[in-house]
């Protein structure tokens, strides 16, 4: 049986806790996916989907009530409140634990206890770290599957002492004896995501869905693992990771921060318009990086597989995620065709009937959506044809460039250089974005999304701002450069000003240039922007996209910006790194001098 005391000690006490009708050890092999898979059939969780049409793939409707991320109820439980922050909600851990205990005392009556050794990251790469996630899902265990890398080899690597963090989850919904189970069993109502930095535990209760269940993403690769990475000296970033090789066959990799549902599964799987340049996969989530001995810095794919956004996905966005996906998935909340496919908006043009997300007639006359905007696909990541060969390499992949970027319809250029990291750093923190469907909450609304990590980090927003600027500030260093991106920006109708999608290579070619010491640069009072002439503009249709319009500074808007800057800073009072205050007070006097000028 299990030789690491420490793990043996830790199932028994979550088993004297939840009280599961028994225990499976999980060993991530193809017998135990299927295995879940029938348990979903059986439940009438799961739809198996038309065997020609999409081989070894299912269908999952969750419950209406459980189709996101709840942020409202995640919380970070550390000594004091200052150390979450104002971006996390807090609670005190030994009240946290009390109301645990009592939430999770025979949550899984009636249930199997499932036990899942995963690692995030390739399994012996200096970057990865070991989880374990206990969990009474099916659902759970078989995307851990796809997600993650799971089973013996997991349990090999632990050794007898290896450390790891513990993971509970429950959805929050004991059977009693022959009491009859739902198809998506969860607890909406004692929701709780909470996380432990100290100890580096997540507990999470009463959801079944996506980061609030996949226990290895959300709550491991970024909360508790960027408080590691601030213990340590590293990074761990909600970034994509790509690979562009330009035609002379050099490639460099670029990391890039947007928020949940703002192009990163798009960017790391994008075919270039412009001919001879390549993207390549390494990853379109989570970037966790590490600087080598050297100074340079290293990003691995904790993950193995993609939870991607299904809605807007389809051959003309996104060719190489729907290629992806022919085979062995999981979608969940889509809509299903009447020969057993799946259908969601952005795939095609509608069909004449559907089976919606909820499992109702849909036609295209129908007022609501057929799959639910955050339904979403798991797929191994190693199904998609775009995956560049390096993308499990222990060492990680060197990175040239970071970007952050969000959805804003006016303001931000459609690309701008910072000067320096610190400057970088200050365009990272004050990202702002409309809000999506990933998460609960209103749609559209405007919001600072820091480094697109205001849901993710683990611990106070400043202090990470002040790691990201201490680690630029090591001399030893030699640091990726920094762009701020902005595919969404919209004209006075509401239209996109820019096409987006395989035509951001145009985009990915100016900062590769610039990397290579090759590209122009403008350099505006304010940032570093590229001439209209440095983009190359090369067979774009329409003709008549107003780049000049895109890379406008408004002097105007930005100044609008100011105190709103200055007043979100102000959450953080005294924590915010003086080297971002000092940009922010630069920012402001530039664009006063420019004004003056205009
Ligand atoms: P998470 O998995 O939630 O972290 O999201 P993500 O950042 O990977 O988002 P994803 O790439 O799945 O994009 C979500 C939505 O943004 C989809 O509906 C896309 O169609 C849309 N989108 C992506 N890239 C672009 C773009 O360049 N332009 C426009 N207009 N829309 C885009
Ligand atoms: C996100 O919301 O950023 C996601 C999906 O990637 S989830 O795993 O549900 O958090
Ligand atoms: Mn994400």
């Amino acid at each position: 049986m299990l030789k690491h005391e420490r793990l043996a000690a830790w199932l028994e006490e979550i088993r004297s806790i939840c009280k599961p009708d028994s225990i499976v050890l999980c060993d991530g092999s193809e017998t135990e996916y299927n295995n879940m898979m029938e348990l979903l059939l059986e439940s009438g969780a799961a739809s198996k989907l038309n065997e020609t049409k999409r081989p070894n793939s299912y269908l999952i409707r969750s419950d209406p009530a459980d189709v996101a991320r709840v942020e409202s109820r995640t919380f970070i439980c550390t000594d004091s409140k200052e150390d979450a922050g104002p971006n996390n909600n807090w609670e005190d851990p030994a009240k946290m634990k009390d109301t645990l205990s009592r939430l999770f005392d025979g949550c899984m009556q009636g249930r199997v206890m499932y036990v899942i050794p995963f690692s995030m990251g390739p399994v012996g790469s200096p970057i990865a770290h070991i989880g374990i996630e206990i969990t009474d899902s099916p659902y759970v265990v078989a995307s851990m599957h796809i997600m993650t890398r799971v089973g013996k080899k997991v349990l090999d690597e632990l050794g007898t002492k290896g450390d790891f963090v513990p993971c509970v989850h429950s959805v929050g919904v004991p059977l009693e004896k022959n009491q009859k189970d739902v198809t998506w069993p969860c607890n909406p109502e004692n929701l709780y995501v909470a996380h432990f930095p100290k100890t580096r535990e997540i507990w999470s209760f009463g959801s079944g869905y996506g980061g609030n269940a996949l226990l290895g993403k959300k709550c491991f690769a970024l909360r508790i693992a960027s408080t590691m990475a601030k213990d340590e000296g590293w990074l761990a970033e909600h970034m994509l990771i790509l690979k562009l090789t330009n035609p002379e066959g050099i490639s460099r990799y670029i990391a890039g921060a947007f928020p949940s549902a703002c192009g990163k599964t798009n960017l790391a799987m994008l075919i270039p318009t412009i001919p001879g340049w390549k993207v390549e996969t390494v990853g379109d989530d989570i970037c966790w990086m590490k600087f080598s001995n050297n100074g340079q810095l290293y990003a691995i794919n904790p993950e193995a597989g993609f939870f991607g956004v299904a809605p807007g996905t389809g051959m003309g966005s996104n060719p190489n995620a729907m290629r992806s996906l022919e085979a062995n998935c999981i979608f969940t909340n889509v809509a299903e065709t009447d020969d057993g496919d799946v259908w969601w908006e952005g795939k095609s043009e509608p069909p004449s009937h559907l089976i919606d997300w909820k499992g109702n007639d849909w036609t295209p006359a129908s007022n609501e959506p057929a799959a639910h905007p955050n339904a979403r696909f798991t797929v191994s990541a190693s199904q998609c044809p775009a995956i560049a060969k390096e993308w499990e390499d222990l060492a990680g992949v060197p990175i040239s460039a970071i970007l952050f970027g969000g959805r804003r319809a006016t303001v931000v250029p459609l690309v701008n250089e910072a000067r320096d990291w610190a400057q970088g750093t200050f365009f990272g923190s004050i990202v702002s974005s409309e809000k999506t469907a990933a998460a609960d909450g209103k749609i559209g609304e405007l919001r600072r999304d820091p480094m697109a990590m205001l849901p993710f980090c683990g611990y106070n927003m400043a202090d990470y701002w002040a790691h990201w600027i201490s680690l630029g500030a090591q001399k030893e260093n030699s640091l990726p450069k920094i762009y701020y991106v902005n595919w969404f920006r919209k004209n006075a109708k509401g239209d996109f000003l820019w096409p987006g999608f395989g035509e951001n290579s145009r985009v990915l070619k100016w900062i590769f240039d610039r990397c290579e010491g090759k590209a122009e640069a403008v350099e505006t009072p304010i940032v570093n922007l590229p001439d209209t002439k440095s983009i190359d503009m090369e067979g774009l249709e329409p003709k008549n996209i107003d780049l000049e319009k895109l890379l406008k500074i408004e002097v105007d808007g930005w100044l609008e910006e100011i105190p709103l800057i200055r007043e979100y800073y102000r959450n953080y009072g005294d924590k915010v790194p003086k080297e971002l205050e000092r940009e922010l007070t630069l920012l402001s006097e530039k664009l006063e001098k420019a004004k003056k000028v205009a």
